[in-house]
């Protein structure tokens, strides 16, 4: 199995890496879920790759962003006549695909009316061209990806149901950024080193202060969007670090501070306790320092990044604020 394109290391990805070398050599076909950003085409890619019929066509579609009435003859190819556009006929790629994979991208977009054709082509791998009466035979494996819940989907009526289970035979599900831990870091200096070989620029690190809040942000692009944050870094940045002041605020802002990541809070407020403090083997100064970063962090989260209200929230001098905030390097 190659999989040195696809970089991480963390649990939730090694699942992912041991159904692929699991599914790649046989001809199954494959469901690729995941939100935005997290890679389904690399790891769809990958699959292709490591399989029998890596020497074969890899034909990607994306159904989302082709002409509902273009689709069919994409997919299909048509007979001369068959409408008016229709001079020549012509192969879809179903057919140029014929021993390789075709990789149905976004599959959630596709129409009703075309999710039977293929729900068809997959029962009997057959078709027929647009404006053709002669079946057509062809050995192509199917993997299909959207970043939508199909069962949601199924159940609002806007896909069908015996596709989605013809299709999701073997689930593959691409898990957040945000839940791949320390993930974050190898893609991330990966990236940099990338874009920075790329651009000729020295070598740039990132600081460990930075780290912390990347770690901690939400990250809701998911690779994509670490990945076009680490070219910006790398044109823009004027240190030898990336600082924490270098990060756009919506990521500052998160600092441990991300609603959905907020500890519950007690139902009755309560002051932290010495084992508080001990729990977290800290001593005074940095217990106190640390639930002075969050409150400021909060702030600035709930001001949407605006230092002068984030002040006002906090009852201090934007000087003040600014002050702090340079001191504990949160920029
Ligand atoms: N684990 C990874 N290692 C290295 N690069 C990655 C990884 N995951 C994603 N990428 C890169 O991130 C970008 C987005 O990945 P990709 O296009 O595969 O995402 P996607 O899930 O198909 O997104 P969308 O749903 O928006 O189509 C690509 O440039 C891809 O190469
Ligand atoms: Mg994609």
């Amino acid at each position: 199995m190659d999989t040195s394109e696809i970089i991480g290391q963390s649990i939730a990805l090694e699942n992912v890496f041991r159904i692929l070398a699991k599914v790649a050599p046989t001809d199954t076909t494959v469901l690729v879920t995941g939100e935005s950003g997290t890679g389904k085409e690399l790891l769809v890619r990958a699959l292709h790759k490591n399989s029998p019929r890596a020497s074969k066509p890899f034909v990607p579609i994306n159904c989302g962003a082709i002409p509902k009435e273009l689709l069919e003859s994409e997919l299909f190819g048509h007979e001369k006549g068959a409408f008016t556009h229709a001079i020549r006929s012509r192969a879809g790629r179903f057919e140029l695909a014929d021993g390789g994979t075709v990789f149905l991208d976004e599959i959630g977009e596709m129409d009703f009316s075309l999710q039977v054709k293929i729900l068809r082509f997959l029962q009997e791998k057959e078709f027929e061209r647009i404006g053709g009466s002669r079946p057509h035979k062809v050995d192509v494996r199917v993997i299909a990806a959207t970043n939508r819940d199909l069962e949601k989907e199924v159940d609002k009526g806007n896909f069908r149901e015996d596709l989605y289970y013809r299709l999701n035979v073997i689930p593959i599900v691409l898990p957040p950024l945000r839940t791949r831990g320390d993930d974050v870091f190898l893609l991330a200096d990966y990236f940099l080193k990338k874009f920075c070989d790329k651009c000729m620029i020295k070598n740039l690190k990132i600081s460990s202060k930075a780290r912390e809040l990347m770690r901690t942000y939400s990250w809701p692009g998911n690779v994509r969007e670490l990945e076009n944050f680490m070219e910006r870094m790398a044109i823009l940045c004027e240190n030898q670090e990336i600082m924490p002041e270098d990060l756009p605020d919506k990521i500052l802002s998160a600092g441990g501070v991300e609603q959905d990541k907020m500890p519950v809070m007690p139902a009755r407020f309560e002051w932290p306790r010495l084992r508080d403090m001990d729990d977290r083997k800290m001593n005074l100064k940095d217990f106190l320092d640390k639930i002075e970063e969050q409150l400021l962090l909060e702030a600035l989260h709930s001001a949407g990044g605006i230092k002068n209200q984030a002040a006002e929230i906090l009852g201090i001098k934007r000087t003040t604020l600014i002050e702090k905030l340079k001191k504990k390097q949160l920029g």
